[in-house]
C-alpha cells in the first residue's frame, strides 16, 4: 500500500483524457479529503514550456498541501513540429528540444517545485511515461524524440526517487505506462491496434496498483496492472 490513509491529491494535466480520468475516479475516492487540479486551459494555467511561471503557480497550491498523491499526467507525442520521427533522416534539432521541453524537462522542473509539498510518510510522486521509453523493451525503433524524452524522464525520476527517499524513504515515485489509452495523444496511432483501453478502465487499473505495492527503494516504472517494466 504506497498511499497513506487519507491524504489530498493533486493531478496535473487534467484537461487530457487520462488527467481527466484521475480527476474523476479521485473525486470518488472515500480516502481523497480534498482534491487539486492544474491545466493549462484552466486558471492558473501553465505551460510545461515556461517553467519561469512554476514557482507562482505552485505557490497556489501551498493552501491544499501536503499532497499524498501528485498524478502527473501530461507529454506529448504529436508536436507542432510534426508527428514522431521515423527515421534518422527525420531528425531535427528543434523537433527533439520539442519533444524534451514538453516529455522531460517541463515535467521535471514541475517537480522540482512540487516535491516539497508531499506530505510525510506514505506519499506518491506519479508521472504518467510510456512503455516506449523503455531502452531495454525497444524491439521496433522509430519516434526517436517521444522514446528518448520518456526515457530521460525515467532517468530524472530515479534520481529524484533517490534523493527523496534520504529525507523521507516512503516517498514513492512511479514512472506509469498507462496502456494504450483512447485520447487525443493516442488518436493519430491507433490504427490496428487490438486492446485500447478507455481512459477510466486504465487509471483504475493504475489505482489499484497503488493499492497493491509496497514501497521500494528508488522509482518504479510499472504497467496499469502494477507490472514492472524493464528501464
Ligand atoms: N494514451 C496513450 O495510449 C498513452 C500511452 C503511453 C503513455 N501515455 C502518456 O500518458 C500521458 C497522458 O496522455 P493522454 O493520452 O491522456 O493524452 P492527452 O489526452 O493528449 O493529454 C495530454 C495532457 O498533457 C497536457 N499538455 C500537453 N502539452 C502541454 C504543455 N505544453 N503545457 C501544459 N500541458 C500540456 C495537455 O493539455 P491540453 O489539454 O491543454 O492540451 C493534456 O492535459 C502522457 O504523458 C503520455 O505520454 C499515453
Amino acid at each position: 500500500m504506497l498511499l497513506p490513509d487519507t491524504f489530498n491529491a493533486l493531478v496535473i494535466g487534467s484537461s487530457g483524457s487520462i488527467g481527466s480520468a484521475f480527476a474523476g475516479l479521485l473525486a470518488g475516492e472515500p480516502r481523497c479529503c480534498a482534491l487539486r487540479q492544474l491545466a493549462r486551459s484552466a486558471h492558473p494555467g501553465f505551460d510545461l514550456r515556461s517553467p519561469e511561471r512554476f514557482a507562482s503557480i505552485v505557490e497556489t497550491l501551498v493552501p491544499q498541501s501536503p499532497f499524498g498523491l501528485i498524478v502527473d499526467a501530461t507529454g506529448a507525442l504529436t508536436l507542432p513540429a510534426g508527428r514522431p520521427e521515423k527515421a534518422l533522416r527525420e531528425l531535427e534539432a528543434g523537433r527533439l528540444a520539442e519533444a524534451f521541453s514538453v516529455n522531460t524537462i517541463g515535467p521535471m522542473l514541475l517537480m522540482r517545485h512540487l516535491a516539497p509539498l508531499l506530505a510525510r510518510g506514505p506519499s506518491v510522486y506519479l508521472k504518467l511515461s510510456a512503455r516506449v521509453g523503455s531502452i531495454g523493451d525497444n524491439r521496433k525503433g522509430g519516434w526517436y524524440g517521444y522514446r528518448a524524452s520518456k526515457a530521460a524522464l525515467n532517468m530524472m525520476l530515479q534520481c529524484a526517487a533517490i534523493e527523496l527517499q534520504r529525507n523521507n524513504p516512503l516517498t514513492q515515485v512511479l514512472a506509469v505506462q498507462p496502456g494504450t489509452v483512447r485520447s487525443a495523444l493516442s488518436q493519430p496511432f491507433l490504427a490496428g491496434q487490438t486492446q485500447v483501453l478507455e481512459a477510466p478502465d486504465a487509471v483504475a487499473g493504475i489505482l489499484r496498483a497503488l493499492d497493491q505495492l509496497t514501497p521500494c527503494a528508488g522509482a518504479r516504472f510499472i504497467d496499469n496492472r502494477g507490472q514492472d517494466i524493464v528501464w
